[in-house]
Formats: C-alpha cells, structure tokens, sequence
C-alpha cells in the first residue's frame, strides 16, 4: 500500500505537523494508517502517548536506517497507507527512507533555507533516478502559508517551481494555530476543541482538502481494480 514520505532536510520546515495531518484525516476516513516516526527526538511517539486508542491508527518509533525497510514492508503489508516522517538533515536514514517511498512530498515554508533543504531531498531523488533507474514520485507542497495569501501569489510560486520540473500541490497547509497546538493538545484535529482553538473550522478543511488532493495523487490502487472488475463481471453475466 502507498507509502507516502514527509521530507526536507531542514529542520522546522513543517514535516511532522504536514504528516500528522495528513495521517489523521486518512485514518478519519476509515483508512488504516500507520506513522513511522523515524526522527530521532521521537516527537510524533511522545504526542502519541497522549492519544485515545485507535483502531486505525498506529505509530511506530525507533526507527533506524537498519530497521527502516522491513519495517516499512512489513506495515505495508497491513495497512492502507503508511506515513514516513522523516528527520531533518542529510542521513543514511533519509536516504534509505526516500527510496522506499511511493510519493515524496517536500514541504517548503517559502524561506530561502527551506527550498534549499528541500532542493536537497530533490537531489537525492534525481540521483536515485539517474544512477540505479528508481524514479520515485514527489511533490512540494507550501506550508505555514499566510491565510490572506493572494491565489495569484502562490500560482507564481507554482509556476516558478513548473519551470524547473518541480510539481507542487495546489493545496497549501495554512499557518494555523490549530496545526501548531495539536502537540500541545496531545490529539488529532478532529478530537480538539472549537471554542478553545481559533478558527478549528477552516483548519479541518484545509487538512481535508490537502488529503483529498494526496490521495488523488497516490490512489489505493489495490482496492480499486477489485471493485471495477466486481462490476464488470456483473455486467457481463
Ligand atoms: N501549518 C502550520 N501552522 C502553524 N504552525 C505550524 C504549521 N506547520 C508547522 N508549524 C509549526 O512549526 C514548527 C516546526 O514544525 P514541525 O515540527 O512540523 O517541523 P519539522 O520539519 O518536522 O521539524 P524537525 O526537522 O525538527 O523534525 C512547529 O512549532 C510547528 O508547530
Ligand atoms: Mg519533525
């Protein structure tokens, strides 16, 4: 099942909070979900501790550039999407990670530091392409983006990305206070407080539309096929 992997190899850029949300809203689809959190401060396993049990959620910690492909096979096998979120800087680790991956996206805040981190995990993947033939899908998506950012401005950013090859989602990740206080709520977006987290609401759609987006690009494509030949089979007899 796809495996979708959060990276830049700057620090901060917005990798575990783009994962998690991305994570939630699968799984709040009655997706089975697990996350890896293969970043060496264990963030996403501490948030988890704090998490009501779920039954289609799960995340796994400790994981290390040893462990990091059987893992990866192994929750492939049992879930319906699994999520990589990788740590900053360069590493066996991240390299290992990005091979494994279906589709890569790269968040970049739009700062000069972040497209150059993210420039970087760009490299890693046309290196794979060019010297072992593994062409390993991706996309940047914007995050933290300005809520009253004008369409036109993020369409140049696209644009200008486009010319170099370089696909980006049309959805951005907003900055939200909703996406920086799910850690210090311990919970998903979907468990927090509307009266207590400022515009809740428009988070939750734009975690929404940004999910959609990602799994129009990275269908299930297992369970598709079996229903489209059901019909058919149908059809035919
Ligand atoms: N869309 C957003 N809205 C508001 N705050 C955000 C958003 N995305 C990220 N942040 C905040 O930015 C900071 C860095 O985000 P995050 O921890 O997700 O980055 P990271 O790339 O995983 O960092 P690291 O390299 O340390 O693992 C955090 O304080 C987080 O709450
Ligand atoms: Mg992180």
């Amino acid at each position: 099942m796809p495996i979708l992997t959060f990276a830049n190899t700057k620090g901060g850029a917005g990798k575990t909070t783009m994962a998690l949300v991305v994570a939630g809203e699968l799984a709040s689809r009655g997706h089975r979900v697990a996350v890896l959190d293969a970043d060496p401060q264990q963030w996403v396993s501490r948030w988890m501790t704090r998490l009501p049990k779920s039954k289609t959620f799960s995340i796994v910690a400790d994981i290390s550039a040893d462990n990091i492909e059987t893992t990866v096979k192994d929750l492939a096998a049992r879930n319906d999407y699994v999520i990589l979120d990788l740590p900053g800087g360069l590493s066996p680790l991240l390299a290992k990670g990005l091979g494994l991956s279906s589709h890569v996206f790269v968040p970049v805040q739009g700062c000069a530091l972040d497209a150059a981190g993210g420039a970087q995990v760009l490299d890693i993947l046309k290196q794979l392409a060019e010297t072992s033939g593994i062409r390993i899908a991706h996309s940047v998506v914007l995050t933290r983006v300005n809520s009253i950012i004008t369409t036109r401005a993020l369409q140049a950013v696209k644009s200008l990305l486009a010319r170099q090859q370089v696909d980006v989602l049309d959805t951005p990740l907003i900055e939200r206070a909703a996406f920086r206080d799910m850690f210090d709520a311990g919970a998903m977006l979907g468990d927090m407080n509307p009266e207590t987290v400022s515009n809740l609401d428009r988070a939750r759609s734009n975690a929404a539309a940004l999910a959609e987006e990602i799994m129009r690009r990275v269908p299930l494509k297992v369970a598709r096929p079996k229903a489209a030949s059901r019909k058919v089979t149908k059809k035919a007899a």
